[in-house]
């Protein structure tokens, strides 16, 4: 079953384009999309999630029409962690994450009611961030703000979760948390998860289905252990590399570039 599907999507931003996306993101699974830098990734996202929209096609998210989603529903559905740009909100970690309950207090109510509470704890409680609750957020490494910024979206308490390079400046072993942490809410709260990833090694060990965009389109779409081969990296990344299968994962191993290969 699809939590989210695509028909034939076409869309423009500047002279970038997305064309014929037909895509589906099945429910309770993680999907990771991959592909260069520049090949419409985040675009992608931005469709998926009502921030862009679109010239041709339709987006369906539990059946129903994108569009047809009043505002308040649409957030109490879907939550987006935006790829992170230094942006440092002047907040404590606790504020910050009470703003994900935002889609579902009623309007000029400031008031934590029960359930918000309950839900900022029990996010707070799933990403270890209870013990920084306080602390201001910018004062916090890379890869607990990382962890702070995934708890005001779970906060939000939705079945899907979409985050666009959630391990982007994390050190290895940040990386290695954030992804086992992802992975551990998606089996404990049946939680559907679209990533995007740069990291080809995670995206095989985490997800369950992967995309591949190049230059605007979807090129490939499969198990990551049957994806991920060198032919598939010299023609997406342009790239020569070795790829080596240890316990059923890739092991990439990049020689050199191809001249004129790497085409985003
Ligand atoms: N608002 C915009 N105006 C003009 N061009 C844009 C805009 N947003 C994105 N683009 C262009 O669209 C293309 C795709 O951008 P997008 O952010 O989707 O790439 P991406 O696959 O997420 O790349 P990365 O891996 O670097 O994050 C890029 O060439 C980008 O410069
Ligand atoms: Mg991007």
């Amino acid at each position: 079953m699809s939590a989210i599907y695509t028909k034939e999507v076409t869309t423009h931003v500047g002279r970038f384009s997305l064309h014929d996306i037909s895509v589906s993101f099945e429910v309770g699974k993680i999907t990771g999309i991959i592909g260069p830098n520049g090949s419409g990734k985040s675009t992608l996202l931005k469709v998926l999630t009502r921030l862009l929209s679109i010239d041709k096609g339709e987006v369906r998210l539990n059946e129903k029409k994108l569009h047809e989603y009043k505002a308040k529903e649409f957030a109490t559905t879907l939550a987006m962690l935006p790829q992170s740009k230094g942006v440092l909100p002047n907040l404590t970690v606790k504020e910050l994450i009470t703003y994900g309950r935002s889609p579902h207090q009623q309007l000029f109510t400031y008031r934590l009611s029960t359930d918000d509470k309950i839900a900022i704890e029990w996010a707070m409680d799933v990403t270890g961030t209870s013990k920084h609750a306080n602390r201001m957020f910018h004062t916090l490494s890379g890869g607990e703000q990382q962890k702070a910024r995934i708890a005001m979206a779970l906060a939000q308490q939705t079945n899907l979760l979409l985050l666009d390079e959630p391990t982007t400046y994390l050190d290895i072993s940040h990386q290695l948390d954030v992804m086992e942490m992802l992975d551990h809410i998606n089996q404990n709260y049946q939680m559907t998860i679209i990533m995007v990833l740069h990291d080809l090694q995670q995206a095989a060990k985490y997800c369950h289905h992967l995309i591949t965009m190049k230059k605007g389109a979807i090129v490939t779409t499969g198990q990551p252990k049957e994806m991920i081969t060198a032919q598939f990296l010299q023609d997406v990344y342009g790239i020569e590399a070795k790829v080596q299968f240890e316990d059923g994962y890739p092991i990439i191993i990049p020689i050199k570039t191809i001249k004129n290969g790497r085409n985003s």
